[in-house]
Parts: C-alpha cells; sequence; structure tokens
C-alpha cells in the first residue's frame, strides 16, 4: 500500500517513467538512419524501393514473365530444414574456406551485375570495396558500369570477370586479357542468356539502359530526388568496359532487348567452352547451368566450376530454382567441380542450407544491389556482415564450428 503511495506522487511517476524509457540517439546522418532499420536484405529492397526511381527499381528487382522463377528462387529454401544437433561447444566458430584453391571469409561470391551504376553512382567500386573489406570474391559483368582496371585500381580483393559473348569474339578476348593483366582471378561465361528474357517490368516501362529523360522519367527522377542528385552530379552511365571498342558502349539510351540481340551471339555453344579455355588458363565456371546434363557435360569438357543459376529468374520462367539442383548434380558430378549456387540466398542460413546440400559456395545479385541503392557502400558493408552474422548463428545453433562440418545430415526437405 505505502509503496503504491509513493509511485503515485510526481516525483515518483517520472522516476518510474525515467527507468523504462530510454531515448535513441537521434543521428543527424541520413545513411545512418537508413542502415539501423535495415535489419534483412528485405528491409534493404524495401528502402531502395523507396529510394529508387520506379523503373529502375523495377530493372533490378523484376524477372522474367510471370517471375515465377524470380519468386521459387527464394521461396525454394523454405522447403529444407535444419536437424540441428546441441551440446557442442560452438565457441569458436570459422566461416572461411577456400574457393579454387584461394581463402574467402564466407562461401560467398557477389555476382556480376550489369548497369550496376544504376543503383549508385559509386557502382561497382564500392561493391569491390566492401567484398574486399568483408573477405569475399566479386565479380563485374561484361555490362559492367566501372572498367576492369578502375576496379582493380581500388581494390587487391578477389575479382572475377564475366563474359557475355559477343559476336565480335576479338572483342571479347580483348577483355579476357585485360582482366588477366588486372589480376583477375577466375571467369564466369554466362550460358542462359542466347536471348534475353522477357523483362515484362521493363516492357510496361518502355525501359532503356541508361534510363532515358522523358515526362515519365522526369516525375519518377522528380519524385526520387536523392537518386537524382546523385545520378545528375556523376559522371554518364556508359558500359565501360567497351567504351572505345563497340559504338554501343551505353554512352545513348538502349533498349536491352535489342542490345542484347544486337551484339551478343545466339550461336554460342560448347565449342565456345574449348575457346574460352585457349585463352584464358585460370578458372573457368559456366554461369546458368540448370540440369544435371549440362552440369555432367561441362565436367567432361574440364570446367572448373558449375554456377547453378537462372540468372535470378531473369530468362526462362518456370525454369528449376538452383537450390534444388545442388543435391543431384553433386551426386552426379562428385568432386570433380566447383558448385556455386546462385539464385535466391537472402540469408546466413540460405548459405548454410546450400553448402549442407553440396555447394561449395552460394552467390548473389540483388542483395547488394539493395544495399547499394539504400545506403551506397555503407549499405553493402552491412548486407555483408548481416550475411556473415546470419552464416554463425545458423552455425552456432545447429552444432557446425567449420565448413568443413556443415554436412548433408544437416538439413532435411521439410514434410509437408
Ligand atoms: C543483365 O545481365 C541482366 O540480367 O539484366
Amino acid at each position: 500500500m505505502a509503496r503504491r503511495a509513493v509511485r503515485s506522487t510526481p516525483v515518483g511517476m517520472i522516476n518510474t517513467f525515467r527507468s523504462v524509457v530510454q531515448f535513441e540517439k537521434l543521428s543527424l546522418d541520413p545513411v545512418e538512419r537508413r542502415l539501423r532499420k535495415a535489419a534483412s536484405v528485405e528491409d534493404f529492397r524495401r528502402i531502395a524501393k523507396r529510394r529508387l526511381p520506379h523503373g529502375v527499381f523495377d530493372y533490378i528487382d523484376g524477372g522474367a514473365e510471370d517471375e515465377r522463377s524470380l519468386a521459387r528462387n527464394s521461396t525454394a529454401f523454405a522447403n529444407y530444414e535444419f536437424q540441428p544437433r546441441v551440446l557442442r561447444d560452438v565457441s569458436a566458430l570459422d566461416t572461411s574456406t577456400t574457393i579454387f584453391g584461394r581463402t574467402v571469409a564466407m562461401p560467398l561470391i557477389l555476382a556480376p551485375t550489369g548497369f550496376t551504376r544504376i543503383a549508385h553512382s559509386q557502382g561497382e567500386l564500392a561493391v569491390t570495396r566492401a567484398a574486399q573489406r568483408a573477405g569475399v570474391p566479386c565479380s563485374l559483368s561484361t555490362m559492367g558500369t566501372r572498367s576492369i582496371e578502375e576496379l582493380a585500381a581500388v581494390s587487391d580483393g578477389d575479382k572475377w570477370f564475366q563474359i557475355y559473348a559477343w559476336r565480335d569474339r576479338g572483342l571479347v578476348e580483348e577483355l579476357v586479357d585485360r582482366s588477366k593483366r588486372a589480376g583477375f582471378t577466375a571467369v564466369w561465361l554466362t550460358v542462359d542468356t542466347a536471348v534475353l528474357g522477357r523483362r515484362e517490368r521493363d516492357v510496361r516501362r518502355g525501359m532503356t539502359l541508361p534510363p532515358k529523360i522523358g515526362p515519365g522519367t522526369i516525375v519518377d527522377g522528380a519524385i526520387h530526388p536523392g537518386w537524382t542528385w546523385d545520378f545528375l552530379r556523376n559522371e554518364p552511365i556508359t558500359f565501360a568496359n567497351v567504351v572505345g571498342l563497340s559504338d554501343e558502349d551505353g554512352s545513348t539510351a538502349v533498349n536491352l532487348a535489342e542490345h542484347m540481340a544486337r551484339q551478343f551471339d545466339p550461336a554460342l555453344s560448347w565449342d565456345d567452352v574449348d575457346w574460352l579455355r585457349s585463352i584464358w588458363d585460370g578458372p573457368i565456371v559456366l554461369k546458368g547451368i540448370q540440369t544435371v546434363d549440362d552440369a555432367k557435360q561441362a565436367v567432361s569438357m574440364g570446367v572448373d566450376g558449375l554456377g547453378l543459376s537462372n540468372h535470378g529468374g531473369r530468362q526462362l520462367d518456370d525454369a528449376p530454382a538452383p537450390i534444388e539442383l545442388v543435391e543431384p548434380v553433386r551426386d552426379e558430378v562428385g568432386d570433380a567441380a566447383t558448385i556455386i549456387c546462385d539464385g535466391g540466398v537472402r540469408r546466413g542460413s540460405d548459405i548454410v542450407k546450400a553448402i549442407a546440400l553440396g555447394a561449395d559456395a552460394v552467390s548473389m545479385g540483388r542483395p547488394y544491389l539493395y544495399a547499394l541503392g539504400a545506403a551506397g557502400e555503407r549499405g553493402v558493408d552491412q548486407m555483408l556482415a548481416n550475411m556473415r552474422e546470419g552464416m554463425e548463428r545458423t552455425m552456432a545453433l545447429t552444432g557446425r564450428r567449420s565448413v568443413a562440418e556443415i554436412d548433408r545430415s544437416l538439413v532435411r526437405r521439410r514434410r509437408r
């Protein structure tokens, strides 16, 4: 009774209030404020959606046709559940591993993405620096908006170059040669893009790259001033690797599907894999393997890595979710190739699932583009730190101390 009486005095009430209320320190830094709200990749996506012009966001976020592969790439991870082991002393955890003989801080490679600078003016430079700090390899696309040499100048971390087979093979040879000279350590050959998938969000918006200025884009730009200010203050976006080598270097707006149809070679075949081997002696990863049969064929031709990928659901809709392919491909090829599962990875726990099923590493594109669009380079740093922490947390909660301990018994298909 007496206690209650004290509490009901004004001073008592103020003391009670003080004991439970804590004022969050207000940050004057808008990027910091955004970072505090980004606990997951989905949060970065939501913030990027708010900040980026609709056309830009949809180019990054969208997939082919009905976007079923896009959706399944992520939801397929939920088909697997953990069988955690307990009481295993997880006080020391190690997420590091090796990919093509090189040590990485975790089994994650940043996938190549076209037109990265539309998410943020720093583009691939920001991504490359963040990747180096996180100790993971990053990749530069043939359709990249920073050059091979620019990347080499900002980071001596592991860098991979991605090849789209231009009709002009001399140009590809030159890009491969430049990658070699710049110290890139591996190449991806993208094999799922004989023609460009129909990304209907882009079709509806009449999307070009870079975005063409018209009444629609002016309104879009005006209601997203942060992005527009960054875009206008910086040098124009181009396909930085082919400036001076191709008449279509991105300096004038191009429709992506038409550009790809003009420049890229639908006649690409297995013979070209041999050709690539003749001009590049480092690891070659085929990006876009979607069946066990093609995995087998790639291995029989001495390919070093299999990129199980449907191009983030941007090419053939209803292509299989890469995570579902990991186990059958590993069963077929054994240790003959490095397996990289690309598509739908959104959490550290997804990395653990892919490794348990037999992958050597995963790769991902959209998560870093969302982070870049939401909060620039610091966004990519935070997203990668979240991935690493998520992987560590999952390892701790499942009783696995190292990547080698993440074995097949860790996951099973969920019973419906
Ligand atoms: C480029 O590779 C794209 O998927 O847009």
